[in-house]
């Protein structure tokens, strides 16, 4: 990961603007998921770091987008850009980062940027896709589904078949790896977001529901109430949540096993990635770690 690293901080260096660089080592990277999987995918290949920087810079302008869209004070339990320095720079951050990113991409082969490039626009669909159900109480998994795998998980299908490209890899098993393990990643992420504590999630808990995100555990939920609970579970979709609504929904999850239902979806995509990849250990590992996380 360190060549990763040093190609990041090559690429921030390239643009040539002290704020950038001030502002881009002030985020914190995350887990870069995306790019450990294209070291791990073509490992021997000399242009993999660059890949492997080039998409967490993408991700990284996209979460500095996201955090404006969503008012969101918070990322990975800091302060986002957007409180700090204003949303005004962390539009024009991400801007840079992404654009940045893009010019980088020409040197690859034609096929490997344009999955890449296309991908974005998928991201992009997938987050305006995102903010427009969140107007009304969506109760349909398959559209749900949907926004989640063009919000997070086709950038990392695109990085999985990327790095197959590159590696000269089985382009379509690592397609099938990459989206499973990007609707799993995203599915367990909306369950955290209602099992954990605000203080080890880094944002408030139940938040999704609060920002009018209908996730798979409530969408599950849905299915199962009767006609009048129905119709409270709607009415409290969007609001900010008192003590006791927040325990209704919980009991009510608890009752109806809306959270073990969403896990069991999550596992079932994991299991169908690790057998498109059985023959490969790391990738195996990387999403028996990712569905067991708990924070
Ligand atoms: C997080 O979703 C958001 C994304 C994974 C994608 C955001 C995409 C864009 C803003 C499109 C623009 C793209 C570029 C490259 C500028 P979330 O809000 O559900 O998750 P969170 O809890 O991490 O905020
Ligand atoms: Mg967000």
């Amino acid at each position: 990961m360190q060549r990763v690293e040093k190609e990041l901080a090559r690429l921030i260096e390239e643009i040539d603007y002290d704020e950038v660089t001030r502002l881009f080592s002030n985020l914190n990277g995350g887990k870069r998921l995306r790019a450990k999987l294209i070291l791990k995918i073509a490992s021997d290949n000399e242009q993999a770091p660059l890949l492997g920087a080039i998409v967490e810079m993408i991700h990284a302008a996209s979460l500095l987008h996201d955090d404006v869209i969503d008012d969101a004070m918070t990322r990975r339990g800091e302060s986002s850009v957007n409180a700090t320095e204003g949303s005004k720079t962390a539009v024009m951050l991400g801007d840079i980062l992404y654009s940045k990113a893009f010019s980088e991409l020409v040197v690859f082969d034609k096929e490997i940027a344009k999955i890449i490039a296309s991908s974005v626009t998928s991201l992009s669909k997938g987050e305006l896709l995102d903010v427009n159900m969140a107007k009304e109480f969506n109760e349909s998994e398959e559209t749900y589904l949907n926004m989640l795998y063009l919000k997070t998980a086709t950038l990392i299908e695109a990085s999985a078949a990327a790095s197959a490209m590159l590696a000269k890899k089985d382009v379509n098993t690592h397609k099938v790896y990459g989206k499973n393990l990007g609707l799993s990643f995203q599915i367990i992420d909306d369950i955290l977001d209602i099992t954990t504590d605000s203080k080890t999630l880094g944002k408030p808990a139940m938040n999704d529901f609060v920002e009018g995100k209908c996730t798979l555990p409530y969408i599950y939920l849905y299915e199962k109430l009767e006609e009048n609970d129905r119709k409270k579970l709607v009415s409290l979709h969007a609001k900010k949540l008192c003590a006791d609504e927040i325990s209704w929904i919980k009991e009510k999850m608890m009752t109806h096993q809306s959270v073990e239902e969403s896990f069991k979806l999550a596992e079932k995509l994991s299991l169908e990635a690790q057998s498109v990849m059985s023959g490969d250990e790391d990738l195996v590992n990387i999403l028996q770690t990712m569905i067991k996380r708990n924070y």
